[in-house]
C-alpha cells in the first residue's frame, strides 16, 4: 500500500515507525516530515493545509491511504476535500470537518456533551453580544475561573485565573480578539480538580477500539510548574487508570460520543482523543481532540502490536470490529528534549549529537532537520525518547539514560516525568 502521512512532529515519526513495521506498507511519504522521518521514509515538501497540492500529489503518486497527524487540516476540512470524484477512492484517516469541530470549537464540543449527557465541567458560552452576562457568570463562579477560546489557538487558548476581576478583564480581551477569530466566542467553565489522563479511541464510525491510555506532562517546569507546552513527556499506562475507571470512561464517555456522532450523521473514521480528568473516581471530559496526541503517540503506538496499516485500513472500510487489538503489557515512558527557552523564544540550528548512541530506547525526532549531512534542531520540542519497562521506573531510567547521551546546545528536559504517579 502507498501511504501519505501528514505532519512533522514526534507523533509523525512514531506513526512512520509503526506503519513501516507492516508488510502492507509498500511506500511511505511524509509531508513535510522531519530529519527522523527522512531517515525511514520519503519526505515531501508539502504543506498539509494546501489541500490542492496534497490532492494532486496523491493522484500523481497513486496514494491509497492518507493519515492526518495534526488537527489543523482536519478542522479546515481535508476529509471533505477528499470526497470529490477523483480523490474519493483514497482512504483518509481523520474525521470530516463536522466531526473535527469536536476539537475546532469548544462551544460545539460542550453542546455535544450536554446533548449526550457526557460528564464534563458545567459551562456557558459568551460573545460580545452577551458580555455583561459573562461578567455576571464570573461573579457566580468559584475561582479559579476557566476561560477557553472557542477555536484553535495553538494550545494557548485556555486561561485559568484566580481572581474574578482579572477573569473579567481576560474575557473582555479575548472577545476583543486576543486569540483572533478563535476567541470571538469564549467558553467559561467550572474548574475541575483531579489528575488528567488521555484516552485514545480509533473509530470507524460504528465500532471502535480503545488504544493504550497515557498521561502527558504539559508544563515546562518540574512538579508541573511554569508555562504550558505541547507536552514534555508521557507515561503509558498511568498506574492509577484501573479497570473500574476505564469502564466508566467507556460507558459514560466513549459509547455516548460514538452514538452522538452516529445520530447526527457525522462521518468520523479516525482517532478521538479524550482529554479526561479523574475527579474523585469520576472521569470527566476536559476536551476532545480529533487526532492523536503528541507526545502521547510516542508512548502509545510502540505498545500496539497489531499491524497498524491493517488497523487503519479496517477503520476506513468500516471493519474495525474484525480486528483484534494486541497491546504490549509493559509500560512506556517518553521524555521530551526541548530547546533552551521553549515554550518562549529559542534558537534553532543547533547540532544534535548522540542519537546513534541511544541504545535500548526508541528515538522519535520532532523539531529536527538535516543540514549539510548533520541533524540540527528546528523547533521547540526536538526529540522524544521512549523506553519500555516492566515498571514505570525501569522505563523512565532507560529513557533518562539516553536523554543524557543525546545532546545539543541548550538542551532541556524535565527530570520528574511520572513524579505524581
Ligand atoms: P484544553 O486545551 O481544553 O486541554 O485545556 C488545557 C489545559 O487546561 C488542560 O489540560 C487542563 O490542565 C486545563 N483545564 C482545562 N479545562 C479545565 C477545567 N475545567 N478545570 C481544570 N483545568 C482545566
Ligand atoms: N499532548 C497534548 C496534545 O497533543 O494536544
Amino acid at each position: 500500500m502507498r501511504i501519505l502521512l501528514l505532519g512533522s512532529g514526534g507523533r509523525e515519526h512514531a506513526f512512520a515507525a509503526s506503519l513501516l513495521k507492516s508488510p502492507d506498507c509498500q511506500q511511505l511519504f511524509v509531508a513535510p516530515g522531519n530529519a527522523g522521518t527522512a531517515e525511514i521514509a520519503t519526505n515531501i515538501d508539502l504543506n498539509p493545509n494546501a489541500f490542492e497540492q496534497v490532492g494532486a500529489f496523491c493522484k500523481e503518486q497513486k496514494i491509497e491511504l492518507v493519515i492526518i497527524g495534526p488537527e489543523e487540516p482536519l478542522v479546515r476540512g481535508i476529509y471533505d476535500y477528499f470526497q470529490q470524484d477523483n480523490l474519493k477512492h483514497i482512504h483518509v484517516i481523520g474525521p470530516s470537518k463536522q466531526g473535527a469541530l469536536l476539537e475546532g470549537s469548544k462551544a460545539y464540543a460542550k453542546r455535544f456533551m450536554k446533548e449526550y449527557d457526557i460528564p464534563t465541567a458545567s459551562y456557558q458560552e459568551f460573545t460580545n453580544a452577551n458580555v455583561e452576562e459573562g461578567y455576571a457568570f464570573i461573579d457566580q463562579q468559584q475561582p479559579p475561573i476557566v476561560l477557553k477560546a472557542d477555536g484553535l489557538a495553538g494550545g494557548k487558548g485556555v486561561l485559568i485565573i484566580e481572581d474574578r476581576d482579572n477573569a473579567k478583564d481576560a474575557l473582555a480581551n479575548m472577545l476583543a480578539g486576543k486569540f483572533g477569530e478563535a476567541s470571538k466566542t469564549v467558553v467559561i467553565e467550572e474548574f475541575l480538580d483531579g489528575i488528567e489522563f488521555s484516552v485514545f479511541v480509533l473509530s470507524d464510525g460504528t465500532s471502535y477500539k480503545v488504544l493504550p491510555v497515557a498521561k502527558d506532562y504539559k508544563r515546562i517546569g518540574e512538579k508541573d510548574s511554569g508555562l504550558n507546552t505541547g507536552g514534555m513527556g508521557a507515561i503509558s499506562p498511568p498506574p492509577f487508570v484501573n479497570d473500574d475507571l476505564m469502564e466508566k470512561v467507556r460507558i459514560q464517555i466513549i459509547e455516548p460520543t460514538i452514538k452522538g456522532l452516529q445520530e447526527q450523521e457525522i462521518t468520523y473514521k479516525g482517532f478521538i482523543f479524550l482529554g479526561l480528568i479523574n475527579v474523585k473516581g469520576q472521569p470527566k471530559v476536559i476536551e476532545y481532540n480529533c487526532r492523536m496526541g503528541d507526545p502521547e503517540t510516542e508512548a502509545v503506538l510502540p505498545r500496539i502490536k497489531t499491524d497498524l496499516v491493517q488497523l487503519l485500513e479496517a477503520t476506513a472500510t468500516e471493519s474495525l470490529h474484525k480486528q483484534i487489538l494486541d497491546i504490549d503489557p509493559r509500560t512506556t515512558a517518553t521524555v521530551m528534549l526541548v530547546s533552551g527557552g521553549y515554550p518562549e523564544g529559542y534558537e534553532k540550528g543547533k547540532l544534535i549529537s548522540g542519537i546513534d548512541d541511544a541504545k535500548g530506547s526508541q528515538v522519535f525526532q520532532a523539531g529536527t532537520k538535516q543540514h549539510e549531512g548533520n541533524i540540527v534542531t528546528n523547533g521547540g520540542r526536538v526529540i522524544a525518547i521512549t523506553s519500555f519497562g516492566n515498571t514505570m521506573q525501569q522505563a523512565l531510567t532507560q529513557s533518562y539514560k539516553n536523554a543524557k547521551r543525546i545532546d545539543f546546545d541548550g538542551k532541556y528536559y524535565r527530570k520528574d516525568i511520572g513524579f505524581d504517579l
